[in-house]
């Protein structure tokens, strides 16, 4: 099969750590000259520097006007744009009435709107070149409901529900659209999540399944991308849940509450 990513141009979000530090190794393992971008400027420079051809950049998703910069930026060096990874998150975790002022409102500013902008800022230059490829990371929630879950998962509902509109109207500009839906993964997401009444270190210990690695998450994710399917879900567990939720979402629910009470404080 022809290598989807070989000589191609990817911008990555949220590329200093985790899956979009992943993401940008294993892209650049296939081929790509990936942009790297993360609000952490130092520390999406160092992981640059283990990527190899891959260039760095500051980029905060939530500045529509930044991440309009960056795209003109990178179709001036590179001439085009082959692929957006928007990949940068937050989680804020535990139940509607714990949740503090504020925290729905970072939470769709990061996963929700920094995808709307990610889109905004290449969509046009994708649809003059008529090819492209826009990639929002979603996530398993952003497929299936969990208590304590319930404003992270609704901001990765609208990313899911922004790309599956999206991807049936770019196609007639050749553009495609995919989201990647991943299972839990090891990564500071989990350790710097802010949790709401909720003891995070138990409720991972308390998880049934092993976490991917976010290498392991990167190589499912681009072999999807590759084959341009539109929601490119992760680890197996995640794929168990996503089925059980199709064939009863009541019991998933049920059983989801469970785990939930067992971790509460
Ligand atoms: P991570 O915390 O390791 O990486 C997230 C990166 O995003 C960090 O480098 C952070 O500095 C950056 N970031 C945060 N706010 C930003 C902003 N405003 N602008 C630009 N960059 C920003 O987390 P992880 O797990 O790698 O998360 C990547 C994506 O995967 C997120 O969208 C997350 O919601 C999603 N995801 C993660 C899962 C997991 O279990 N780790 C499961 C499902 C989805």
């Amino acid at each position: 099969m022809k290598n989807a990513f070989r000589d191609q141009v990817a911008i990555v979000t949220g590329a200093a750590s985790g899956i979009g530090r992943a993401l940008s190794q294993e892209l650049a393992r296939r081929g790509a000259k990936v942009w790297m971008t993360d609000i952490d400027a130092a520390a999406v420079e160092r992981s640059a520097q283990q990527v190899p051809r891959a260039v760095s950049r500051a980029l905060d998703v939530t500045n529509l006007e930044a991440f309009r910069a960056l795209a003109e930026e990178v179709k001036r060096d590179e001439g085009r744009i082959d692929y957006l990874f928007n990949n940068a998150g937050i989680a804020v975790i535990g139940h509607y009435h714990e949740m503090k002022p504020g925290d729905f409102d970072r939470l769709i500013d990061v996963n929700f709107r920094g995808v709307v902008h990610g889109v905004e800022a290449v969509y046009s230059i994708m649809r003059a070149q008529g090819s492209g490829h826009i990639v929002n990371t979603s996530s398993v929630s952003g497929l299936i409901p969990a208590p304590g879950f319930t404003a992270y998962s609704a901001t990765k509902h609208a990313v899911v529900g922004l790309s599956r509109g999206l991807r049936l109207e770019a196609q007639r500009f050749g553009v495609k659209v995919s989201a990647i839906c991943p299972g839990f993964t090891d990564t500071e997401l989990v350790s710097n999540a802010d949790y709401r009444g909720i003891d995070g270190g138990r409720a991972k210990k308390s998880m049934p399944f092993a976490f991917d690695t976010p290498e392991q998450c990167a190589v499912q994710a681009l072999d999807g991308v590759a084959n341009n399917v539109g929601e490119i879900v992760t680890a197996r567990h995640a794929k168990g849940m996503v089925a059980a939720h199709r064939i009863s979402p009541r019991l998933l629910g049920f059983v989801a509450g469970l785990g939930v009470k067992r971790q509460s404080r």
